[in-house]
């Protein structure tokens, strides 16, 4: 996401709305090996392994990696005292995403805000300061277990410094020559920032979901699916979009809908003990060909798309594109089905996108690469093929 960066908005923004989302601070996964973890993020996909805390900084309680590539910032969180919070969530969900931070100008102001318009504190404000500036973070309960965390940052602490380098917070340091880091510069997979982070809610829970988006966070809805949208014969989902007031932060919500055999939101939410989370990261590329074939290369399983998806998406995509006065699609057809990469078209353009298969043994949290060339949307048309080749996979784990 662009940052905010000039000192007129910035000013503008202090004196308005607390709750102004300047960016995804960073997604912290809670993992049983940050360790191993970090190696998996960074050979398949190419991450940077940057920044440590664990006990060779102080801190005895868990081990924190900070992972990033282009604007996307991920901790590795592990747990290293039975007493450490973690514990209970990996028994439950196994690895996964606990919380998706926010920047924003001031923590404790936008703690106070969400609270006021109805949030349930995560935790209070804490701020960790040094003689080069201080970290800000305070957190509230969204879906499932997921917590939200508004983080404000000063000093050698703010968004720009850590792009350049300088420590996360204090209490990290750089990881010392981390074998895969200068690989990882020269065969870059060229993920750039979040494009948008998809939850699972139960049955029934959606709007509630939304309305909580709209009245504690001050979202609003940018589109919305249903199960005439996104579903086969058998299964099917429901999902509307919620984005924050300046549509940085986009936050499509599921649920699962009536089909007669099991939605992908059910086998997600059965495998994640019946509780909601993050479904799916989205992250943005310039060049989704360049993106897709290096994670190929690196041993990224991406869902397989059937081979007749290909006989029908270039007609439909170019019919739209024409309609509408958009250029075709510059990208190589050919390497486009080579790849196995999804296209669609409406209105405002096109997006390339690839779905992985779940990043870890559960069927629950997977990446999305996506590609937009003028197109806001999601895909709506590839949400058939895309259920059948997830439908495939259902199959396979004995969950349809
Ligand atoms: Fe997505």
């Amino acid at each position: 996401m662009a940052t905010l960066s000039s000192a007129a908005e910035s000013t503008e923004s202090r004196t308005t709305d607390p709750l102004t989302l300047i960016d995804v601070d960073h997604v912290r996964f809670f993992v049983g090996n940050a360790k191993q973890a970090a190696h998996f993020y960074a050979s398949a996909l190419g991450f940077q392994v940057e920044q440590i805390s664990d006990l060779t900084t102080g801190c005895r309680e868990s081990a924190q990696y900070l992972l990033t590539q282009g604007n996307i910032r991920i901790i590795l969180e592990t747990p290293l005292t039975e007493a450490h919070p973690a514990n209970d969530e990996l028994k439950r969900h196994g690895d996964g995403v606990k919380d998706v931070a926010f920047t924003v100008f001031d923590a404790e102001r936008a703690f106070e805000q969400a609270r006021k318009n109805g949030g349930e504190a995560a935790y209070e404000p804490r701020t960790a300061r040094d003689s080069t500036g201080s970290v800000t973070m305070a957190g509230i309960r969204t879906y499932g277990r997921v917590v939200h965390s508004f983080v404000s940052r000063t000093g050698a602490y703010d968004l720009p410094s850590i792009k350049q380098g300088n420590s996360f917070a204090p209490g990290f340091r750089p990881m010392e020559q981390f074998s895969l880091n200068a690989y990882n510069r020269q065969h870059s997979c060229g993920l750039k920032f979040v494009d948008h982070l998809v939850g699972n809610v139960e049955l029934g829970k959606m709007n509630h979901w939304v309305r909580w988006y709209e009245e504690v966070m001050g979202f609003s809805m940018f589109k919305h699916f249903d199960d005439k949208d996104i579903g086969t014969e058998y299964s099917a989902l429901m999902s509307k979009v919620m984005a924050s007031g300046n549509h940085l932060i986009k936050m499509p919500i599921n649920e699962p809908a009536e089909g007669k055999r099991k939605s992908q939101v059910q086998e997600y939410l059965e495998w994640h003990a019946m509780t909601a989370g993050v479904q799916h990261l989205a992250f943005r590329t310039d060049d989704e060909l360049t993106s897709v074939a290096e994670l190929r290369s690196r041993g990224v399983d991406f869902l397989v798309i059937p081979e007749a998806y290909y006989d029908s998406v270039w007609p439909r995509v170019n019919a739209m594109l024409t309609k509408h006065g958009h250029a075709a699609v510059k990208e190589d057809c050919q390497r486009v089905r080579d790849l196995g990469i999804l296209v669609d078209a409406d209105d405002e353009g096109y997006l390339l996108q690839l779905f992985t298969k779940p990043l870890q043994d559960r069927p629950t949290l997977f990446f999305e690469i996506i590609c937009r060339r003028g197109s806001q949307s999601f895909g709506k048309g590839n949400f058939k093929a895309l259920f059948e080749a997830l439908e495939g996979e259902q199959e396979r784990r004995g969950n349809l």
